[in-house]
């Protein structure tokens, strides 16, 4: 058993407080190897800005979870190489299992999210309760969830989604005694949230999807006013990324995401945390398609993932300075 403690990571408590109190959010960005790991410690340097390193469990099987540990310990000294301690939280993303949620706390996870919204109501709260009970034993915070997304969901699937029911949550907080509570309002995963035929056109042609559910949000927030709320399915997907991965032999069709206002109106509410995968798939795809393409004479995969890293690290540094709102808070 090693405690996160040790390695110089943090739980998310504080930085949700603070986020609160502050009107921002913070960014949980999901990563699976080195460059990715760079680029999201780099950008929360640049921007002075706490950071949540997320992982899921595919990329626990992909990348190995011991090395994906060390890594984040990695990220703490790499981050006090770059010149400032910003505090950074390893986080398990849509935890299934007791067990997953408990061998990550073992390896120095400092956050789990135990997913349970695939369950009954019931069910959902005696599994979160379980995971709540014990990783609280090591101060690791946890992120329940109520309500369900559309689309996949760490291999979890679901064709249409369930709002959250605001009339569930004093009570799900009171069961389960969560940290924060990851809602359905609209968002999903992946990068065809909505279907052409579900937007609007605006004065430009361009293509807007319905806005989300800001009155669900706000109902949620009366009943728990200051209680840290969770947003999952959060890419907007850059129409200029889509745009290079298609002119460079991708074949990405109607990949709409959630405008960054309605993300930046969110982030001054009572969402602490905003989960972005998709749009750094973009931004790394689009930059490895463009250089091998215009220099087919490339081989070394550093020509090509160093563009890429460098792209992602320029997307998370636009997230937390214009979207989420982060920037600046760490002295
Ligand atoms: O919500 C899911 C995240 O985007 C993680 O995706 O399971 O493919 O690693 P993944
Ligand atoms: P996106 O697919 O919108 O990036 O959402 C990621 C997410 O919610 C990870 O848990
Ligand atoms: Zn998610």
């Amino acid at each position: 058993m090693v405690s996160y403690k040790e390695l110089g990571l943090v739980n998310s408590r504080e930085i949700f407080k603070q986020a609160m109190a502050g009107k921002y959010a913070i960014a949980a960005f999901n990563f699976n190897n080195m460059e990715q790991m760079q680029a999201i410690v780099s950008a929360a340097v640049e921007c002075k800005s706490p950071v949540i390193l997320q992982v899921s469990s595919g990329a626990r099987k992909y990348a190995n979870q011991t090395l994906l540990r060390y890594m984040a310990q990695g990220a703490v000294e790499y981050a006090k190489e770059l010149g400032l301690n910003v505090p950074i939280v390893l986080h398990l993303d849509h935890g299934d299992t007791f067990e997953l949620c408990k061998s990550c706390i073992e390896m120095g996870f400092s956050s789990v999210m135990i997913d349970g919204s695939h369950h009954s109501y019931e069910d959902n709260i005696a599994l979160t309760k379980k995971v709540v009970d014990y990783a609280h034993q090591f101060d690791v915070t946890v992120e329940g969830e109520l309500g369900v997304l559309a689309g996949v969901e760490d291999e979890v699937s679901a064709e249409h989604h369930t709002y959250t029911r605001p009339e569930e949550v004093e009570d799900f907080l009171a069961r389960t005694g969560v940290d924060s509570l990851a809602i359905s309002i609209g968002t999903s995963h992946g990068a065809n949230k909505f279907k052409p035929e579900q937007c609007t056109r605006n004065a430009e042609g361009l293509l807007v999807p319905p806005p989300l559910r800001f009155d669900i949000l706000e109902e949620i927030e009366k009943r728990i006013p200051g209680f840290p709320i969770v947003l999952h399915g959060a890419s907007s997907v850059p129409q200029d990324k889509v745009a290079i991965i298609n002119e460079y032999g991708g074949k990405l069709k109607d990949a709409i995401g959630i405008p960054e206002d309605q993300l930046r109106r969110a982030a001054t509410s009572a969402v602490c945390k905003i989960n972005i995968d998709s749009d750094g798939r973009l931004a790394m795809t689009a930059a490895v398609r463009e250089v091998l393409a215009l220099q087919p004479q490339e081989f070394d995969p550093r020509k090509y993932l160093g563009p890429a890293r460098d792209s992602l690290r320029e997307l998370y540094k636009h997230k937390i300075v214009d979207v989420l709102g982060s920037a600046n808070t760490v002295k």
